[in-house]
């Protein structure tokens, strides 16, 4: 739980959120919040694991620089290592077909289980592998699915398990006006991104009126110019607007007298998909707008989930793009379920998208771990202990998965080295149920291989971007907020001392 100073609080299990929310001083501290981060935007899943493993391979390398190692010789260790993990992983991998559901679902439920919502991971790794699936499209041969077309509605209310997968967009808004149609059928869909209000002159002006007649006229004119625009609107054949902007109360009311609904103040991201979705134009100016830059859609009709009323966009003409109605039982619920079902969507469609996924439980880690050992012997010299150093920061993984599940780890970690040393028994990991030394593969604990090569990437770039800093220099500090003193007290004090290496 984490609790700001203003006490908004965020219950998550999930590496790239807490890491992205503590408040961190440190500079070199920062760099493994980059590395969630990174891991967060590339395969979406893994952040905790890329932290863990980053964390121990500077551990691990402090112990060589005691040893007097130099830093070069540790770096240019981890990337030979690195490297090696990367082919190693690959190889190890097994081929899924990207359709096969039941697959997908397993892999979904796994980057699931280690959440808050693993109670639901059944229904909702349903609804994973369905948007994906939906989303998926072949470009150039290959599969390709872009999770920002699973737009995440959330509405607090009910339970995880009546979460909702609607086949079209949802936008978490009402129709501007009472008067408006509620449902539109065979919807003609205006998408502008300009206000249908008079626009405000930027500088001060002053009008005399000096009678009632004439004020009639200004307010006249006002009214004539907003109906322009409503007719512009008309003549274009749409029934139905989407405003990125504002709508005069005045321009909605004769919106209403022509059966014309219209949603106002869109945010951009709902007006992206919408123009994916329906095959519409965004357009600037209302002059603009023509029958051939209107998007389509079967239906799209409001409708009340709790006290908040949903507008519907459904059967558009490129169903492409599909929504989550994420219920649960509390606030804090529904946002850990969004970022759980985030990864779980993200850990999908790097399935999809490579079809090769690996064991986990620490299985492939302690595989990698054996296969780097039995390398490191034959590059020889100091970069063999660098790399040894790297197979064990490795095992750091099915180690802490060990720990976390109240096993000794003492007693894992040696059964763990003694069955790989069979290649049969390549995906034995840390079963947390049981508590025993298992096949993984076999309980079903599957993960994409992106996953844990990317974790291997970022943990070792930023280990090696760390160890090759020789001392902190206080800066003029022209960017960014200004921060502690550096060498003051919170600020520098924990780096490494400098040296007079490289
Ligand atoms: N049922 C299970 N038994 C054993 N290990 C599991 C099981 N489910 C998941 N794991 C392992 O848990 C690890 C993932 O844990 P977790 O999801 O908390 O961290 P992460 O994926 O590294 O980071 P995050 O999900 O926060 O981005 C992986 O190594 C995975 O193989
Ligand atoms: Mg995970």
């Amino acid at each position: 739980m984490l609790v700001s100073t203003i006490g908004d609080v965020v219950i998550t299990n999930d590496g790239a959120t807490i890491m992205k929310e503590l408040d961190v001083q440190h500079p070199a501290a920062k760099m493994l919040v980059e590395v969630a981060k990174t891991q967060d935007n590339e395969v979406g899943d893994g952040t905790t694991t890329a932290v863990v493993l980053t964390g121990e391979l500077l551990d691990k390398a402090e112990k060589l620089l005691d040893k007097d190692v130099h830093p070069t010789v540790i770096v240019e260790g981890y990337k030979k290592a690195a490297d090696k993990a990367r082919e190693i992983l690959e190889k190890l991998s097994e081929n899924i077909d990207p359709n096969d559901r039941a697959a997908l679902r397993q892999i979904a439920m796994t980057s699931m289980s280690t959440k808050g919502v693993s109670g639901s991971k059944d229904y909702l790794g349903d609804i994973a592998v369905d948007a994906a699936l939906q989303v998926k499209e072949t470009r150039d041969g290959k599969n390709k699915v872009d999770v920002d077309l699973v737009k995440i509605v959330k509405k607090h209310g009910k339970s995880l398990e009546e979460t909702e997968l609607v086949r079209g967009i949802v936008i978490d808004k009402e129709i501007a006006h009472p008067q408006m149609p509620k449902r539109t059928n065979n919807a003609k869909i205006a998408l502008l991104n300009a206000k249908l209000e008079i626009e405000k002159t930027e500088f001060d002006a002053k009008i005399n009126i000096n009678n009632p007649d004439q004020m009639k006229l200004f307010l006249d004119e006002e009214e004539r110019m907003l109906k322009e625009m409503v007719d512009d609107v008309a003549k274009s054949g749409a029934n139905f607007v989407f405003c990125e902007k504002s709508i005069d109360d005045i321009a909605l009311h004769f919106l209403s007298k022509k059966g014309i609904s219209a949603i106002k103040n869109m945010s951009s991201g709902d007006m992206e998909k919408l123009a994916k979705a329906t095959g519409g134009k965004i357009m600037a100016s209302v002059k603009d707008l023509s029958a051939d830059s209107l998007g389509e859609a079967k239906v799209i009709e409001e409708s009340k989930i709790g006290d908040d009323k949903l507008t519907y966009v459904r059967d558009a003409k490129n169903p492409m793009a599909v929504t989550v109605v994420l219920r649960g039982g509390t606030e804090h619920v529904v946002d850990e379920a969004e970022r759980s079902l985030h990864d779980a969507l993200c850990v999908v469609r790097d399935a999809i998208e490579d079809a090769k996924v690996v064991a986990g439980g620490g299985a492939p880690e302690a595989e990698t771990a054996k296969q780097l050992r039995d390398y490191a012997v034959k590059v020889g010299g100091r970069e063999q202990l660098a790399i040894e150093s790297f197979a064990e920061a490795m095992e750091s993984i099915p180690l802490a998965l060990a720990e976390n599940a109240g096993l000794d780890p003492i007693d894992v970690m040696v059964d763990l080295r003694a069955k790989h040393e069979n290649p049969e028994n390549r995906w034995y990991g840390v079963d947390v149920f049981s508590g025993k030394v298992k096949d993984t593969k076999s309980l079903n604990v599957v993960e994409p291989l992106r996953v844990k090569i990317q974790v291997v990437k970022s943990a070792t770039e930023a280990a090696s971007m760390i160890l090759r800093i020789d001392d902190v220099v206080a800066s003029k500090g022209t960017k960014g907020p200004p921060g502690p003193p550096p060498g003051g007290p919170g600020g520098m004090g924990g780096m490494p001392p400098g040296g007079d290496y490289d």
